[in-house]
């Protein structure tokens, strides 16, 4: 397993969010968390970067207790990281962006990474040297997307790639995850919008009030997942 979670609590304050979940990620998977507003998808995906404190529970990565060590750690370890809401550098240019996920790696790789990440999406490519913040939502997602991806991360965090985005950017950003699949990496992703998430993962969980109500293969979860779709 190269993620697991076990009885992970996270609480803001007096408000929990976290109510004791257990989750586990196989390595070359792609598992998605999925559930209405509010369920605790993001403090489960800031939970593992390490953005907002485990209360009770341990999060096992590779082998790794990491529930108490700092987030550049976590990210030195293999998890690279696409927040919500896609968030890019605005004033600062495309190739910049991608690079800055790439920070610390040495020129050579980052040379690499960049080479690599142009071939999988040409648009880092044509748009390189524009302020990222001038780009369309989608192509700020892709960018968003190799930012995370430009330390060859073995497992890729996603929180909800498809927020707010047309049909044809949606398919991109799946065919980019499919990619990135077929290279090796394993993704837990998180979604509201259960249709498209379902097309990609191959195991996933119910999220609904900061606990699991159903898991396992799509297949099984697949009904609950579309009737939580629209709450
Ligand atoms: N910084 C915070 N301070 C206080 N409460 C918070 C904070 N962040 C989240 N919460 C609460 O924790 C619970 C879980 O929120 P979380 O953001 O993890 O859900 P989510 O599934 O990602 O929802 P969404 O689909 O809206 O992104 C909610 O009740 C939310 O109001
Ligand atoms: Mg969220």
């Amino acid at each position: 397993m190269l993620l697991r979670i076990e009885d992970l609590w996270v609480r803001y304050g007096g408000i929990t969010a976290l109510s004791g979940i257990s989750i586990d990620v196989p390595e070359g998977e792609t598992v998605l968390l999925v559930g209405a507003n509010g369920a605790g998808k993001s403090s489960t995906i800031n939970a593992i970067i390490g953005l907002v404190p485990a209360a009770k529970g341990r999060i096992i990565f590779a082998g790794t207790d990491i529930s108490h060590i700092p987030c550049e750690r976590r990210a030195r370890l293999g998890i690279g990281y696409s927040p919500e809401g896609r968030r890019v550098f605005p004033t600062m240019s495309v190739t910049d962006n991608v690079l800055s996920g790439a920070f610390g790696l040495g020129r050579k790789r980052q040379m690499e990474a960049l080479e690599w990440l142009r071939s999988t999406f040409p648009l880092l490519h044509d748009r390189a040297s524009q302020p990222a913040g001038q780009l369309s939502g989608g192509q700020q997602q892709i960018v968003a997307l190799a930012r995370a991806m430009a330390s060859f991360p073995k497992l890729l965090l996603m929180d909800e790639p498809f927020l707010g985005l047309a049909p044809v950017w949606i398919k991109q950003i799946s065919d980019a995850i499919l990619q990135l699949r077929a290279r090796g990496t394993t993704v837990l992703m998180t979604e509201q919008m259960a249709r498209p998430a379902l097309k990609l993962a191959t195991s996933g969980y119910v999220m609904r009030g900061g606990e699991v109500r159903r898991s396992g293969p799509v297949d099984a979860i697949r009904d609950l997942a579309l009737a939580d779709e629209y709450l």
